[in-house]
């Protein structure tokens, strides 16, 4: 994986493996910002809690993130109002606009230096065509209790047509807030088990769930924080999108740095922020080219964002190049709450939509308030189990066909190479051997390492990304190291050895 800012600037975590039965309150599984702020609030609450991560802490999507931290969610307000209706829309920007200062609060309350920074946080657009969805999503956060204004002037060194301005937003460093919270928690008591992946889940009076390695945890209450939900019982995975994000990052000329927090829906969307970095400087940070994963064209969107950076920041060296993926719901809106309709101790927190770092803080509260017989009047804009078919059905059908279309389409297809020996080095193909169809990787030394193409998930194809040396899924977005090991779900076991 190529590494990220975040990831390069902080140390690597050593929490020790689950290695034991265990008896607790609350079981979290995932520890990127949904889970590491659910863990948090919870033994804030006063419940005994472990938390269970597969790998390392905020070292998932949460490690590779641009971490604006925003109630500004691109266009969103238009879309809550048309869908929720202005109540709707008013309990989005309240419960996004509370998780900011609770990140402000939480950092002054227990000292932690996570590079936080008030600023204000623009959706923009070059082109006047796009001018009339600026003021629509102007009028739509004002009217949500925002502090939104037209400006065309951004700070950006590019004219825009038009852009909605929001104060008193932020940005900071997501790893040097989580890794501090992390500790708070395990100094009040709190468990982290890193490298525990969790492989299966009984829901019960109480709860139980086994780790892959054997180990079971009870617990009254189950939190599932892993990104994309690895247990789907509430059928999630026909309500979200998976969309994977390039990100790039170089020290920025002092006089380019625009200050504030930057996103246009424009050019495959392109989103702005800076961080403090060495000597003094500020580090630019890029994101944009989204695409499904397990897509062709990887290696063509790192060059157009790079080009773009270099264009608009001229003098900028891009020293960090990292990608990573987030989940968008059918409606726009997260899914946190009871897990589905017949859950009645178990939660989940999921589809952000590229903004999890306001909305994985809330969910932490969101879920610790439940938990604890409490209902914050935006819990039911969350609550995963709504369904509003009459707004929801066409996006759900839309989605469900890409996916029918991936699942039956790469079955029929022919081998994307004709034999083995036509892979080169560092390079990989989904190649038909004895009617099976296998993913094949040969690396740099010329060994071949050939894993079954069939996702473990539902079973679609998984297709070689060039530029990451990964395997992806294009149906929900599962990835696979070459040796078939799990790098993201929602699948959760390995692919098979070939
Ligand atoms: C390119 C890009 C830029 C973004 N920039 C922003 C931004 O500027 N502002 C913003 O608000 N949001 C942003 N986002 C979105 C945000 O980064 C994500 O929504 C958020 O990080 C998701 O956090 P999470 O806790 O749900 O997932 P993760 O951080 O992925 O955490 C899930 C954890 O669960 C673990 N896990 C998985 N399976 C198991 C298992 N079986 N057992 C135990 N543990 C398991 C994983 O190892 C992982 O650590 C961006 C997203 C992208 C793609
Ligand atoms: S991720 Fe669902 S089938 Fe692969």
């Amino acid at each position: 994986m190529l590494e990220s800012y975040w990831m390069d600037s902080t140390p690597a975590t050593a929490y020790s493996s689950l290695t034991d039965e265990l008896e607790t309150d609350v079981v979290v599984v995932g520890g990127g910002i949904a889970g590491l702020s659910a863990a948090w609030e919870l033994t804030e609450a006063g419940h005994r809690v472990a938390l269970l991560e597969a790998d390392r802490i905020a070292a998932g999507v949460t490690g590779y993130t641009t971490a604006k931290l925003s109630a500004l969610h691109t266009l969103i307000y238009a879309r809550v109002r048309d869908s929720a209706g202005p109540e709707g829309a008013r309990r989005y920007a309240q419960s996004q606009q509370q998780a900011v200062e609770r990140v402000a609060a939480l950092s002054s309350r227990l000292g932690i230096d996570c590079e936080l920074e008030r600023v204000p946080a623009f959706t923009y657009a070059e082109s006047p065509d796009e001018l009339d969805a600026i003021r629509d999503e102007v009028a739509a956060a004002a009217e949500a209790g925002l502090p939104a204004s037209l400006v065309e002037e951004t700070g950006l060194p590019f004219p825009v047509a038009g852009a909605v301005r929001v104060e008193n937003q932020a940005q900071f460093h997501p790893r040097k807030y989580l890794l501090a919270l992390a500790e708070d928690l395990t100094r009040r008591g709190g468990q982290i088990f890193e490298r525990t992946r969790v492989a299966g889940l009984d829901e019960g009076h109480p709860c139980t769930v086994t780790t892959e390695a054997g180990h079971t945890v009870t617990a009254r209450q189950v939190v599932i924080a892993t990104h994309y939900p690895v247990f789907d019982r509430g059928l999630l995975f026909a309500r979200m999108e998976p969309r994977r994000e390039i990100v790039v990052a170089g020290p920025i000329p002092a006089e380019l740095d625009p200050r504030g927090v930057f996103i246009t829906t424009e050019e495959n969307t392109r989103s702005v922020r800076t961080a403090p970095y060495r000597d003094g400087q500020r580090l630019l940070i890029v994101t944009g080219e989204h695409f499904t994963p397990g897509t062709d064209g990887v290696v063509e969107h790192w060059e157009r964002l790079i080009e773009w950076t270099r264009d608009r920041f001229p003098g900028t060296p891009i020293a960090y190049r990292w990608a990573t993926q987030d989940n968008t719901s059918t409606d726009r809106v997260p899914f946190i709450g009871r897990f589905h309709p017949g859950a009645d101790n178990v939660y989940v927190a999921t589809g952000f939509g590229g903004w999890g770092m306001s909305s994985g803080v809330l969910a932490g509260q969101l879920l610790a308030a439940l938990i604890s017989g409490t209902e914050p009047e935006w819990t039911g804009l969350y609550d995963p189990r709504r369904l509003n078919l009459a707004r929801e059905a066409g996006s759900m059908l839309k989605l469900q066909a890409k996916v029918a279309g991936h699942f039956v389409g790469d079955r029929l297809r022919p081998s994307h190479v004709d034999s083995v020996d036509d892979i080169g080095p560092d390079s990989g193909a989904v190649v038909r051997i004895g009617g099976r169809q296998c993913a094949v990787y040969r690396d740099d030394a010329g060994t071949v390492h050939a894993v079954s193409a069939r996702c473990t998930h539902l079973g679609c194809i998984v297709h070689f990304n060039d530029a990451e040396k990964v395997w992806e899924c294009p149906c929900h977005g599962s990835r696979f190291g070459v040796d078939g090991t799990v790098i993201q779900g929602p699948a959760n076991t390995p692919l098979e050895r070939a």
